[in-house]
């Protein structure tokens, strides 16, 4: 689709919103008019993967179809098996800087496809760190796709965080798999050396037309130069809140409740005799793991309150942690709202992440509710939140990069502990059963195979009905 046509076709006319009654259950609400390319600037070793990987795993969870498989470094090494040691970056190695050029304008090629295909952000990995590479992809993407463009460079001067980098990510890189640590980390510095007599930061003057933002040092200081729109906002807004400094967030659902006990949704009950007893195993399980500075995030609601009453924390309550709202289904069973509301119970199971409960939510209004909280989990130390069955499957997809598909199925039982641990580029996640039992409140997927086999043999029928001779016809009948 050229950007004409995409300009003319994906923001839908008056006469098309008008005719559509709104909301549309079912229907995503975030939508981002201008496709978007987020270019990393930086030498290597600055966590622009680290940037990349997360800040895709952030927009996928709000709900903006992005994608941060755009890495430089792995087109390169699918080009060529040239990679020996630093020398391949040699600013005058010409043979190799021509192969460069050409991974990168391939992984621009693969950018621009794939946001042509529907893709609404695409984040391209790479050091992008002279002017000249800067202009080129201006005059790609911007220029002759129409597309947006910000750029992200994250500088850092302090070499301790730049060795850490290398050795957490760097060494384990496939362009070392034959050499010791050591060797790899020499190579790799040699390697930056480089490119630092190359690079050109990002330039206010030099560059005034650009959107972009500099990250120093991990987030010390942020400077924002003429970004434009929400997109980009919320970007900085987010990529200003990271931080690197390790951590560990431990999640649960209060204990077990008298309305868990009698199978009902929502509500505000106490705990029942086992669920205190697993806010006692909690408070003791908590006292073990020795935890610096801990913070203790709970909802409103009586039953996570409980839990934490013996937890020595510095404790915060927060509203947004509240369990999803089930409207007119609160307080009742699965098998009452089957029975009251067939038509909506059925709508549930089609699409569990945008459905919304009569007078009540979705795990889609739960995720734009959780907005604040993850932003203030990523500034936060140590935390343990207490919260509810549907907000922790919320938080758990954004910290696993799970899909909205995935996200209203995540397993959050009772009883247990979820250490969630940064490693590398992602979160270590483990599941801690305490000794106590509890209810099983989790209701799995429907199968899918039958209603899919169901369709299809309707649409069958209806095909065979309408092109079959008499004789056919008369059997389908
Ligand atoms: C690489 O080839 O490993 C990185 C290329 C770049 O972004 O400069």
């Amino acid at each position: 689709m050229s950007p004409e046509t995409r300009r003319s076709v994906i923001p839908p006319a008056t006469e098309t919103i008008q005719t559509k009654p709104f909301p549309i259950r079912g229907e995503r609400a975030n939508y981002v008019n201008s496709p978007h390319v987020i270019a990393m600037v930086g030498l290597p070793a600055r966590g622009k993967t680290y940037i990349s990987k997360k800040l895709s795993r952030y927009l996928n969870w709000i709900g903006i179809n992005t994608r941060a498989v755009f890495n430089l470094g792995e087109y390169r090494r699918h080009a060529t098996t040239a990679y020996k040691s630093h020398e391949f970056f040699r600013p005058d190695n010409r043979e190799a800087m021509a192969i460069r050029t050409q991974c990168c304008l391939d992984a621009l090629q693969d950018v621009c496809s794939w946001l042509e295909c529907g893709g609404e952000v695409a984040v391209f990995d790479a050091t992008n760190s002279t002017m000249d590479r800067r202009r080129l992809i201006q005059d790609i993407v911007v220029n002759k796709m129409g597309f947006k463009l910000f750029f992200v460079e994250s500088v850092c001067d302090d070499p301790k965080i730049v060795e850490q980098n290398i050795m957490e990510v760097k060494v384990n890189s496939p362009d070392y798999k034959n050499m010791n640590m050591e060797a790899a980390l020499n190579d790799f510095l040699l390697r930056i050396e480089h490119y630092k007599e190359k690079y050109e930061p990002l330039d206010e003057t030099q560059e005034s037309d650009l959107s972009f933002m500099k990250i120093y040092n991990t987030g010390e200081k942020v400077v924002v130069h003429k970004h434009e729109g929400h997109i980009q906002s919320r970007i900085v807004y987010y990529l200003m809140n990271i931080h690197i400094t390790p951590r560990t967030i431990y999640l649960t659902r209060h204990g077990e409740s008298e309305q868990n006990v009698q199978g009902r949704i929502g509500g505000d009950s106490n705990l029942s005799l086992r669920g205190h007893s697993y806010a006692a195993a909690l408070s003791n399980f908590i006292a073990q793991q020795d935890i610096a500075g801990l913070r203790v995030w709970t909802s409103w609601l009586k039953r996570t309150i409980q839990t934490v009453e013996a937890i020595p924390a510095p404790q915060e309550r927060w509203k947004a942690l509240n369990e999803i709202d089930a409207g007119i289904c609160e307080e009742m069973t699965y098998e009452e709202i089957q029975e009251r509301f067939p038509e909506d119970f059925a709508a549930r199971d089609q699409s569990k992440f945008t459905y919304r409960y009569p007078r009540g939510e979705s795990y889609e209004d739960l995720v734009a509710r959780l907005e604040p909280v993850i932003m203030e989990l990523e500034r936060q130390g140590n935390v343990l939140v207490v919260s509810h069955q549907a907000v922790l499957r919320c938080l758990l997809a954004y910290f696993m990069d799970k899909s909205a598909d995935e996200l209203p199925y995540l397993q959050v039982p009772l009883h247990t502990v979820i250490k969630l641990t940064p490693v590398a580029y992602g979160c270590r996640v483990e599941h801690i059963k305490l000794p106590v039992d509890a209810v099983d409140t989790h209701r799995p997927k429907p199968k899918e195979k039958y209603s899919i086999n169901n369709s299809i043999l309707k649409w069958l029928i209806i095909f065979l009905g309408k092109n079959a001779g008499p004789h056919v016809q008369k059997m389908l009948a």
